[in-house]
């Protein structure tokens, strides 16, 4: 289970980098350098690195500091091989975002933010990210009658269409991917889940430039299934990126190691995403990023051995997925559960509304049949647990 960078797994700076500050005390670790954080990621078999302006440059850094920090980067990125897949920018952490960055009531803070998006907008296409993040973590109220909703979405329609300009302006190779969460650090925010954003998406200008970066954790916050979520990011074509991590049901944000929440759905989120193509391909090609938080209790092993632990149980979902779908106990259980059959139209081609009409329907035998779904259900769960044959 060692990881390769073909598995292509990538890392945010702000992960193994986080210092452990919560809301009720200080921070238990050291600040790490990015340069370190590269050269361990690369030890460990990560393939990618992403960051927000502010982790690597520090907010408020002189030209010529930026200048410096940029180029020890690129240094570490060239004697490592890590690509830096994604880039996205901090438009939480400063006390001018506190009520908003694109959706501020206040115009000067939406006018600033906008700015601070290009500049790392520049640096992210300098880099070679394929994918623009933009998670809106302060867009949001904490009373409804502080925000006018439709205005806040008229405005971030109004930001990613004009960002989304500039980004084709510049001739950069990227496209956005926008994040939902329904809460926290806001009390409620704006796009809070899948849905609402794939909604939202529809209606920008560059629309076919922009999808999704769901996270595991934040759908699961608001109670829903991620496998589904993800399925219909996917069958809207609006799967662009991927944020892995673990969630135990509805509460704060607890960005726990990927698989240490909901095990089950972790293994049929791998499952989709590897296998869940036709005849058994992968559905999604692009980084399988780690956005987890090491757990305040860990020391600086206990950060490197918690980001090889994300590796570690993706693969071995990965592994345990592919022995659940070569099972020929498997193949039994989904053939007498009929999951197959969903994939046949439900009309004949060309069936008239007659013929459809006049066929007899015996709806009592049908209605006596069962769906057989607990005993797949228990294969998944005893490959899961090694005990598949
Ligand atoms: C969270 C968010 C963030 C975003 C990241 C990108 O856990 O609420 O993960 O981590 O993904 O900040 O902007
Ligand atoms: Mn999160
Ligand atoms: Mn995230």
């Amino acid at each position: 289970m060692t990881p390769q960078k073909s598995d292509r797994f990538a890392f945010g700076l702000w992960t193994v980098g986080w210092q452990a500050r919560d809301p009720f005390g200080d921070a238990t670790r050291d600040w790490l350098d990015p340069v370190e954080i590269v050269h361990r990621l690369a030890e460990l078999g990560a393939y990618g690195v992403t960051f927000h302006d502010d982790d690597l440059i520090p907010f408020g850094s002189s030209d010529a500091d930026r200048g410096l920090i940029v180029d020890r980067f690129r240094k570490a990125l060239d004697e490592t091989g890590v690509v830096v897949t994604t880039a996205t920018t901090n438009l939480f952490t400063h006390p001018v975002f506190k009520e908003g960055a694109f959706t501020a009531n206040d115009r000067d803070v939406r006018r600033f933010a906008l700015k601070k998006v290009m500049r790392n907008l520049d640096l992210a296409a300098e880099l070679g990210a394929k994918t623009y993040v933009f998670w809106g973590g302060r867009e949001g109220s904490e009373s409804d009658a502080a925000k006018d909703v439709r205005a806040a979405l008229d405005r971030f329609r109004e930001a990613l269409d004009f960002l989304a300009q500039y980004t084709k302006d510049q001739g950069y190779d990227i496209r956005f991917a926008l994040e939902p969460k329904p809460n926290e650090p806001r009390g409620d925010i704006l796009l809070p889940t899948v849905g609402h954003a794939l909604a939202f998406i529809s209606t920008l200008e560059h629309h076919e430039m922009v999808g999704l970066n769901p996270e595991v954790g934040h759908e699961q916050m608001a109670g829903l299934n991620f496998v589904h979520g993800i399925a219909q990011a996917l069958w809207h074509g609006k799967l662009f990126h991927i944020d892995l991590n673990g969630q135990r049901g509805v509460k704060y944000d607890q960005d726990l190691v990927f698989g240490h929440g909901d095990l089950l759905n972790s293994f049929f989120l791998v499952d989709l995403l590897e296998f869940g193509g036709p005849d058994g391909t992968e559905t999604y090609s692009g980084p399988r990023h780690f956005d987890y938080k090491p757990l305040r209790t860990e020391d600086t092993d206990g950060v490197w051995a918690s980001a090889a632990a994300n590796m570690t149980t993706y693969l071995l979902l990965k592994e345990r997925a592919k022995a659940w779908r070569a099972d020929p106990r498997v193949a039994e259980a989904l053939a007498a559960s009929k999951v197959g059959e969903l994939s046949l139209p439900t009309l004949n081609p060309g069936e008239s509304y007659d013929a459809l009409r006049s066929e007899p329907s015996d709806v009592d035998a049908i209605a006596a049949r069962g769906a057989a779904v607990v005993a797949l259900n228990q294969l998944a769960v005893e490959h899961l647990l090694g005990a598949g044959k």
